[in-house]
């Protein structure tokens, strides 16, 4: 994919698109616009492709677009496929128009005001830190105990201490198990207190909401080393996250939370190489947030039957939430736990029975990552409530760790930024 830009707009903005595009252009952005030629309703499947796969999306708001039913797709579109968005105010807009209620308009830049050139050069400057910087990583499997905490945990720890990447995790599992993996019992108590978890992102309104000019200063530092360390921190889990997994929340609720989650990663990524999403083991709201976000996806698999039937599924789930046809580039398939000498000797060669069936599968098969990661009685165990509530220590965990988990760790990682990185 080379830089592009999708510019949608209704044809009664085409001017001021056309300036836009000009600009961009003047930055040697490839621009791609708001056509009658993508927008067919029998096209509608390359329309999605098209804007899904764009680099940033710039949304021209005025009441031409607030009536138009093609610009609610391709915001749409974008959304589903957690594209950065840039909304430009071209003209009046309704205060209860659909623009207002699910983009980020206090942010927009407007057209009507002020100097043309400087609004145009705002447009660019953003549209350039929308698409650099950080990577948004979702750990992601159908199936459950694959590893997805432990490694989120162990491969960024790895790129850190090995790479001095920096990296935020988000825990966006109920049950919260990266958050236990890395904080005392204590320190989650306090940073509850303080209402400073991912519930109160995603809690729109009430006591237990934050406001939004605080999602920057929620994360915990997790590396505590003395001296100035790239960022290695975490926006702490929480169990009532479950209320977003049920049914008892509203449809209202359910957008803004999404909205909200949106600002937590813009504000994440710009500060960090790698925003790593732990997520839930099913497919629920919580799993529809992580793969919108997510630019990569690690997929985790162990070495048994049927890890490519969690696979499969999980390529039909994101598929579902993004609307359109994936490419394998976008996922990077782990295989966690081989050389496990625990394992009876009934099981066979779990190991290279599933690498082969993996590798011969149609659409996993270039995703499967070369590294894999070995059984290790390291990743097995939680780092005891010593390692973790004294000040981090990634460090400790990698020392204690043997050598070749963590040699394979840092390679694995390293394939996965790589992977990650924009194409
Ligand atoms: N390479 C490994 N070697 C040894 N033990 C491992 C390894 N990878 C994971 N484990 C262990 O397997 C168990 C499941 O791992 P983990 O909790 O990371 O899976 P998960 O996919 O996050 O599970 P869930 O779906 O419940 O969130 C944990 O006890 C973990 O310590
Ligand atoms: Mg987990």
């Amino acid at each position: 994919m080379s830089i592009a830009a999708y510019l949608a707009f209704e044809p009664a903005d085409e001017e001021a698109a056309r300036q836009i595009a000009a600009e961009l252009e003047r930055y040697e952005w490839t621009v791609a616009r708001s056509s009658p030629e993508l927008r067919q309703s029998d096209r509608l499947a390359a329309l999605v492709q098209t804007v899904g796969e764009a680099a940033v999306v710039v949304v021209l708001a005025s009441n031409a677009a607030q009536d138009s039913t093609w610009m609610q797709r391709e915001v749409a579109a974008a959304l589903n496929n957690g594209r950065p968005m840039i909304v430009v105010i071209t003209g009046p807009l309704a205060p209860d128009s659909w623009i207002t209620a699910t983009l980020d308009t206090a942010t927009a830049i407007d057209l009507t005001r002020g100097a043309r050139s400087e609004a145009l050069s705002q447009i660019s400057d953003r549209a350039r830190t929308a698409s650099g910087r950080g990577r948004v990583i979702a750990m992601l499997n159908i199936k459950g105990g694959v590893g997805k905490t432990v490694l989120a945990a162990n491969l960024f720890a790895a790129a850190h201490l090995a790479d001095k990447r920096s990296v935020s995790f988000i825990d966006l599992d109920p049950q919260h198990n990266l958050t236990q993996y890395f904080l005392s019992p204590g320190e989650r108590h306090r940073i509850r207190d303080r209402n400073h978890t991912i519930y109160n992102v995603l809690n729109p309104r009430g006591d237990s909401s934050l406001s939004r000019n605080d999602f920057g200063a929620i994360s915990v530092p997790l590396n505590r080393a003395r001296g100035k360390q790239p960022n290695f921190e975490l926006v702490a889990g929480d169990e009532r996250l479950f209320e977003f997994t049920l049914d008892t929340r509203s449809d209202r609720d359910k957008a803004e939370a999404f909205t909200r989650f949106r600002a937590l990663i813009a504000s994440l990524r710009a500060r960090s190489d790698a925003v790593v999403i732990d997520s839930n083991p099913c497919a629920t709201f919580l799993t529809r947030l992580a793969i919108t976000c997510a630019d990569h996806i690690v997929a985790p698999v162990r070495p048994e039957k049927y890890s490519l039937t969690g696979l499969n599924m999980l390529e039909h789930v994101v598929r579902e939430v993004r609307g359109r046809a994936l490419r394998p580039s976008e996922f990077s398939v782990l295989l966690n736990g081989v050389n496990d000498r625990t394992r009876s000797s009934e099981t066979g060669d779990a190991d290279s029975l599933t690498r082969n069936e993996i590798a011969a599968a149609p659409f996993f098969a270039s995703a499967l990552l070369q590294d894999e990661v070995p059984y290790s009685a390291v990743l097995r165990s939680a780092p005891s409530e010593r390692i973790a509530a004294n000040p981090i220590n990634v460090t400790a965990m990698m020392r204690v760790g043997g050598r070749p988990a963590k040699e394979s760790l840092a390679r694995a990682a390293a394939a996965i930024l790589r992977r990650a990185a924009p194409q």
